[in-house]
């Protein structure tokens, strides 16, 4: 069982102001999927607390699928994908392409997703808008490969292969 992280990034949520939906709708999925999530907590939108944060998860608690919600959009006040390229070692573009395509099907603001996926040591981190309903839209369509990448990571699983469908 993989150990998961969820981030909501909310100064709203961190405040109080607004209940977090988001987070423990990402939780709810992680669960449905077979992941153990060890840490669940809410972050104020501030570029150097999230990419610390990030960083202690995937040093030191070895999470190795970290999640964030919200941020990603266009206020001034949205930087988690910045923080979360702060803390990156490797690019994984493919993530928020598929998440981005499937959810234009949605909604066409998918276009004003700024989320982005990166790795760092042997942690993946994916950043998820706001909302609950975008949570599931967006974090269904790619978990089970999630899983297939998360073995050849964490050298369970030496190569890719193909399967049919
Ligand atoms: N993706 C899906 N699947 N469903 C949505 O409702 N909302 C979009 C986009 N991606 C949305 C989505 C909107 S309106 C915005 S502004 C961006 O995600 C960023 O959201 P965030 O600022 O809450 O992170």
């Amino acid at each position: 069982m993989y150990k998961a992280a969820v981030l909501t990034i909310s100064d709203k949520g961190f405040t109080g102001e607004r209940e977090d939906l988001a987070g423990p709708e990402a939780a709810a999925i992680l669960k449905s999927k077979g992941y153990e999530t060890v840490h669940y907590a809410i972050l104020p939108d501030e570029r150097e607390r999230i990419a610390g944060e990030l960083k202690r998860l995937a040093d030191e608690r070895r999470a190795e699928l970290i999640l964030t919600t919200g941020g990603t959009g266009f206020s001034p006040r949205d930087v988690t994908p910045e923080a979360t390229l702060d803390a990156a070692e490797r690019l994984c573009p493919g993530i928020p392409e598929v998440m981005r395509a499937a959810s234009l099907e949605k909604t066409h603001r998918a276009v004003l997703s700024r989320a982005t996926a990166v790795i760092r040591g042997g942690s993946l981190i994916i950043n998820l808008p706001g909302s609950p309903t975008a949570v599931r839209e967006c974090l269904l369509c790619v978990i089970d490969e999630i899983g297939h990448g998360l073995d050849i990571l964490c050298g369970r699983a030496s190569e890719c292969g193909r399967h049919s469908g």
